[in-house]
């Protein structure tokens, strides 16, 4: 014991795990030397920096992405490199985690990703990504939350708190504004400081002060003419001065533009900058980055003292301790059981069921009238699947979330496998083609979609098999290829490519029976919905892709997922292509182009509750093939003060014959106040699961946060005395109840 004792005694503070972690990271930062502490604070590769090696300070790596750890690429070049263990399980992207609306789905896919970025000895995940959907055209909105700052807000917090419960940092990107991907670099973003404020900041906030998260990452483009990679209000003022925020703040790959501005501006870690132009003869371009020797030159002539210096190494090393030097760290494990499981859970609580006609004929009326989905097994002779999305691969493409999976089931195997024996006779149609490249990145699928038949034949040979069969289900939509739901670019129309619209109408006209199962990470225009009785949205969501669709469409799972942005009939219903504010002007010398988010916070919902335009699918939408029935809600009283709590309860029936989940969501109303606000905000929602009849209260409690707006003359959220009006349904479009009262 007594040895123990005096070794105790030997080990230095900041290897002393007795010993606070400030302490400890005072004691480390005292006997780094200047070389040691540029040194953590850039890149020494493509996705890794260096630790302190003399002080026994591991490495440090990183890796993308939100949806599955990114296979390794190489040391200094994005080829992959080619291991045989970076094979993942592929989570379903971001936005049908947030049509979950169930945070402990997001909690257990952090879990589920941290442990298999614990496997691959990666101590940061790069996401989750929490940009507002502000237009259905965003390359990238596939990988972020939706369009409401508070459904994002809900979800984004289990995920950061599941994954650094293992250990494993997240950075949570792209901080801020970085809402759509056309000119990503250039774009200098225009916003009130309200919209600011009330929709794209919520989410990164609740991400910080809630959450905790240990990573955030800069985004690419400008605001108020500065880099938000490099963004004083941004970085300085906004998350280290407000939120106080005490983790890392990293740059997107080659988001870092300016040495001054990156010492003085808030960047810690500097990653990916552009090699090219950056050689300056140096040993390696890595020393040419911004913070590395142009800054050890700065801080050697006199320019900068250590203070910026010693607060951003100060940030890295408490990165280690929270995760390189957390002794306590689980193990990590890659492919287990357990993460598909996750994987097709969270897939088919995602999974949206949009329109489930009833069947012309059946009674009309309650129980008795039958509606399109689920497929009825036991007459079903034959199915026909029409579609390249039933055979194509989601997880390979669409940009830096791009994976290499161990397994991903497709949507045609997947009910395959379902009906198995049945005596349904499955048949495909390819319909049309999209995108036959099946490879991304260096990873190849090595299964071919090549097709040399014309469109023509293609869409005759559907209508043919389509003529006699008892279903017909389509899978169609985008497919993360360049233009469709891919980083780097936006969508260029809002409609459906490869000539889907029309087969999609062809086959409506010779089958009733038609389901559409749409692929994707945004609405698309459906100009044909009215023709359609069924239609899934079935994002992008995995390696468990096939079997969680087909387990949906048989009925195996009662479909529970909600939108998580507004469905617009066309692109000029959304505030963004109706104020022509997309995606900006150029300025003359075509640098910059700047985008002014002229709705303000009038984004998806709001603009459209604000202009009384319909949707062709609102936000919270979402059916079941059960039916439920919300009763009254009760109010725990009429009046809030100003530090109080007001509850809602609202006893929720399943009033079908199926177990099933619903939504209530509770939105706000500000009935009078002196600026101009939202027809109504989301402000608080629960999932509940009911068996057929089962009956539970559901109660919902707010607090005056939820009646403030952002006061741009003070710089504060204000809530005004007055009347409120709270509104409760299962969609924004389905309220069924309203509840005023009033706050003191
Ligand atoms: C993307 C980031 C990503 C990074 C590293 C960038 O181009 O914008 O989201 O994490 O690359 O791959």
């Amino acid at each position: 014991m007594m040895t123990v004792g005096v070794q105790a005694q030997n080990v230095p503070v900041y290897l002393d795990e007795s010993k606070p972690v400030e302490q400890r990271i005072d004691d480390a930062l005292s006997r780094m030397t200047l070389d040691e502490k540029i040194a953590v604070i850039h890149a020494q590769s493509k996705f890794s920096s260096p630790g302190v090696k003399r002080l026994g300070f591991p490495d440090f790596w990183t890796d993308d992405g939100p949806h599955g750890v990114r296979p390794d690429v190489l040391w200094d070049e994005w080829e992959q490199a080619g291991q045989s263990n970076d094979s993942c399980v592929a989570f379903p992207a971001l936005t049908c985690l947030a049509a979950t609306w169930n945070p402990q789905m997001a909690r257990l896919y952090g879990e589920s990703l941290g442990e298999e970025a614990l496997y691959r000895g990666k101590a940061m995940i790069l996401g989750p990504g929490v940009n507002i959907n502000r237009t259905p055209l965003g390359g990238r909105n596939f990988e972020y939350m939706g369009e409401d700052p508070w459904l994002a807000s809900r979800m984004v917090v289990p995920y950061i708190q599941g994954l650094q419960s293992k250990g494993v940092a997240a950075c949570v990107k792209h901080y801020a504004l970085n809402n759509d991907e056309e000119y990503r670099h250039q774009v200098n973003v225009i916003v009130s400081d309200r919209a600011l404020h009330e929709i794209y900041l919520p989410a990164f906030k609740a991400a910080v002060t809630e959450a905790g998260t240990w990573g955030l990452m800069g985004a690419y483009n400008l605001y108020k003419d500065q880099h938000n990679c490099h963004n004083y209000i941004m970085l300085n003022r906004i998350l280290k001065g407000d939120w106080q925020y005490d983790g890392v703040v990293v740059s997107d790959w080659g988001g870092c533009h300016d040495t001054d501005e990156a010492i003085r501006n808030g960047l810690d870690m500097e990653f990916g900058t552009w090699t090219d132009g950056l050689t300056m003869g140096a040993t390696n371009a890595y020393d040419a980055y911004h913070l590395a020797l142009p800054y050890k030159r700065l801080i050697q002539e006199g320019k900068y003292t250590m203070k910026e210096l010693d607060d951003k190494v100060r940030r890295v090393l408490r990165l280690f301790y929270r995760t390189t030097m957390q002794r306590q760290k689980p193990y990590g494990f890659l492919c287990s059981e357990s993460h598909y499981e996750a994987a097709l859970k969270i897939a088919q609580e995602g999974i949206v069921l949009l329109k489930n006609s009833l069947i012309p004929g059946s009674s009309p009326k309650g129980e008795g009238g039958r509606r399109l989905l689920p497929l009825d097994l036991s007459t079903a002779k034959r199915i026909l699947v029409v579609g390249e999305n039933a055979i194509k691969m989601m997880t390979v493409g669409g940009g830096s979330s791009s994976l290499k999976v161990q397994r991903e089931i497709l949507p045609l195997d997947g009910l395959a496998e379902r009906l198995g024996n049945h005596h349904s006779q499955l048949m495909f149609a390819r319909g049309y083609v999209g995108d036959t490249v099946q490879s991304y990145n260096g990873v190849t699928v090595g299964r071919s979609i090549a097709e040399s038949r014309s469109a023509e034949e293609l869409l005759q040979e559907a209508v043919e098999k389509a003529k006699g069969a008892d279903y017909v289900i389509v899978f169609g939509g985008l497919n993360k290829s360049d233009y469709q739901d891919c980083e780097g670019h936006d969508r260029k129309e809002y409609g459906l490519p490869y000539g889907q619209d029309a087969l999609i109408e062809a086959l409506a006209k010779v089958n009733k029976n038609i389901v559409f199962v749409n692929i994707s990470g945004n609405a698309v225009a459906m100009p044909w919905a009215d023709k359609v009785p069924a239609i899934l949205q079935g994002w992008f969501i995995g390696s468990e892709a096939g079997e969680a669709l087909a387990s949906v469409l048989c009925g195996d799972v009662n479909p529970s997922g909600k939108l998580p942005f507004t469905w617009f009939q066309r692109l000029e219903d959304c505030g963004a292509h109706a104020l022509g504010a997309y995606p900006g002007t150029w300025r003359e010398d075509y640098k910059i182009i700047d985008e002014e988010y002229r709705e303000g916070i009038y984004v998806g919902y709001r603009w459209t509750d604000k202009q009384k335009i319909r949707p062709l699918f609102a936000f919270g939408h979402g059916l079941s093939y059960t039916s439920f029935k919300l009763a009254k809600p009760q109010a725990s009283s009429k009046l809030l003060t100003a530090d109080g709590q007001i509850s809602f309860t609202v006893n929720v029936t399943n009033t079908g014959s199926r177990a099933g989940s619903e939504t209530v969501q509770l939105y706000i109303s500000d009935k009078h106040a002196s600026v101009d606000r939202p027809v109504k905000e989301l402000k608080a929602f629960q999932k509940v699961f009911l068996q057929p009849g089962e009956t539970r209260d559901v109660t919902l409690t707010i607090g005056r946060d939820a009646l403030s707006f952002y006061d741009e003359a003070t710089h504060q959220w204000k809530a005004e005395p007055g009347k409120f009006e709270a509104l409760i349904g299962t969609a924004s479009d389905q309220i069924a109840a309203k509840c005023e009262f009033e706050l003191k």
